[in-house]
């Protein structure tokens, strides 16, 4: 068998079929073995040539792009399902990744774009398969590690389907008790359209951003980064979010994937305050945490949300270890128990964090993160705790195993 990625185009534009192929002709790791012009095609050629990869449209008469995933998912797990749509709604999206699509593109999107996802999808796929046969490995294997000057670090993201559950509260506030357990940390402001970490640590919004560093970042100068950085008095190095909303919607996944990747390399921790979008720059980021830190409130929406999001976990096939629930402001029950949320998302909570109002606002208004200021706090001390439960994490288990190494070399190509 030849070891390019081969993929099958699904789409009912003749046109499209022909301008894609076309493109991919270029890439000497990538064949077209197939094309179809609806999901009934699709299905039958899926199951005859097992590709790597299914580029599908979503909108086809008949069979949608979204039943035929769900089916060829189902009958053909082994091909990696890349989704096309002229939209690039959140909706569209999320059904398309809990129909079983790896992938997500929005038309026009360039051929750096399409062989990219394309590449990213299968190792992805590869990946999965190796963890699946094989559990990880130990570190006599550990030679495959690339050759820098830090073993990387881990990235922690803070995520919740739905804003104003505390994410940016607790990042920043877990990023200086990681500092406080002598740790190396950078703090990544990922919320990028409203960007609060610089507020909550007294920044000068004058400071430069992440989006300064946008097209050396694409230019592969990557030391941009480290001069964006922001030393905090506790140490803590951040990287602001963009001082206006709309340089956000330049931040493409090959951004993220070169920004933490930097970070990661640089420092012991990453802890990424994030937006609550399902955009391809989130999966990039969510594909490169080691640890998702879920976050959620004793509210029905929130509940509801997280189980989906859940279940999109699943569909991305992280392990289960890799998400972590945070149940925030734990105590303030307005009707629903810990236990009917445990009930109702099918998961123990795995740590959680008291209601403060009074310590969290004036820490918020006086920009020093409560951690600092009232460490014996109740609400601090549980930050203090989570730090030492998922940092701890973090210094047992530093060698990387054959996963990361290659998702590195991923990173490392594009
Ligand atoms: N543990 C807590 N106790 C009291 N208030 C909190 C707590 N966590 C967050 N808050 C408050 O909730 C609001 C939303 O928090 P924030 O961190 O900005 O959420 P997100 O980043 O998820 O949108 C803020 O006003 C914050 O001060
Ligand atoms: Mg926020």
């Amino acid at each position: 068998m030849s070891d390019k990625t081969r993929v099958i185009i699904v789409d009912d534009i003749p046109e499209t079929r022909e301008h894609l192929a076309k493109l991919l002709s270029f890439e000497s790791d990538i064949e077209v073995v197939g094309s179809a012009a609806s999901g009934a095609e699709a299905l039958v050629m899926t199951a005859e040539l097992l590709p790597d990869v299914v580029l599908l449209d979503i909108n086809m008469p008949g069979m949608d792009g979204i039943v035929t995933a769900e089916r060829l998912s189902a009958e053909v797990p082994s091909a990696a399902i890349v989704m096309m749509s002229v939209q690039g709604e959140v909706d569209y999206l999320r059904r398309s990744m809990l129909a079983g699509a790896r992938e997500f593109l929005v038309k026009p999107f360039s051929s750096d774009e399409l062989s990219g996802s394309i590449r990213q999808v299968h190792s992805r796929e590869r990946e999965k398969m190796g963890r699946a046969v094989a559990p990880p490995r130990a570190s006599t294997n550990g030679k495959v590690a690339p050759n820098v000057e830090h073993e990387p670090g881990h990235v922690i993201t803070l995520f919740s389907p739905k804003g104003g559950v505390g994410r940016t509260t607790l990042a920043v506030n877990l990023a200086v008790a990681a500092a406080d357990l002598g740790k190396t940390v950078a703090l990544v402001d990922a919320s990028f359209q409203f960007g609060d970490v610089g507020v909550l640590l007294n920044l000068n919004p004058k400071n430069p951003s992440i989006g300064d560093v946008l097209s050396d970042v694409a230019n592969g100068d990557l030391e941009a980064v480290d001069s964006a950085l922001i030393v905090h008095s506790t140490g803590v190095k951040v990287l602001l979010a963009p001082p206006t909303p709309e340089v956000s919607e330049l931040i493409t996944p090959d951004h993220i994937r070169k920004i933490i990747g930097r970070l990661r390399d640089k420092h012991d921790v990453v802890i990424v305050d994030s937006w609550p979008l399902f955009q391809d720059a989130t999966l990039a980021l969510l594909d490169m945490s080691d640890l998702i830190l879920a976050l959620l409130t004793l509210e029905i929406t929130n509940i509801k949300n997280m189980r989906l999001f859940l279940e999109v976990v699943g569909q991305l096939g992280y392990p289960e270890s890799k998400v972590r629930l945070v149940l925030n402001r734990a105590d303030s029950a307005y009707g629903i128990r810990v236990a009917d949320v445990e009930n109702s998302i099918g998961r123990k909570i795995d740590h959680t964090v008291v209601s403060d109002g009074r310590t969290v606002v004036y820490a918020l208004n006086r920009g020093v993160p409560f951690v600092v200021s009232n460490r014996q706090a109740q609400v601090s001390q549980d930050i203090l705790a989570l730090a030492r439960a998922v940092i701890g994490d973090a210094v047992v288990a530093p060698v990387p195993d054959a996963s990361t190494a290659q998702r590195r070399s991923l990173f490392a190509r594009r």
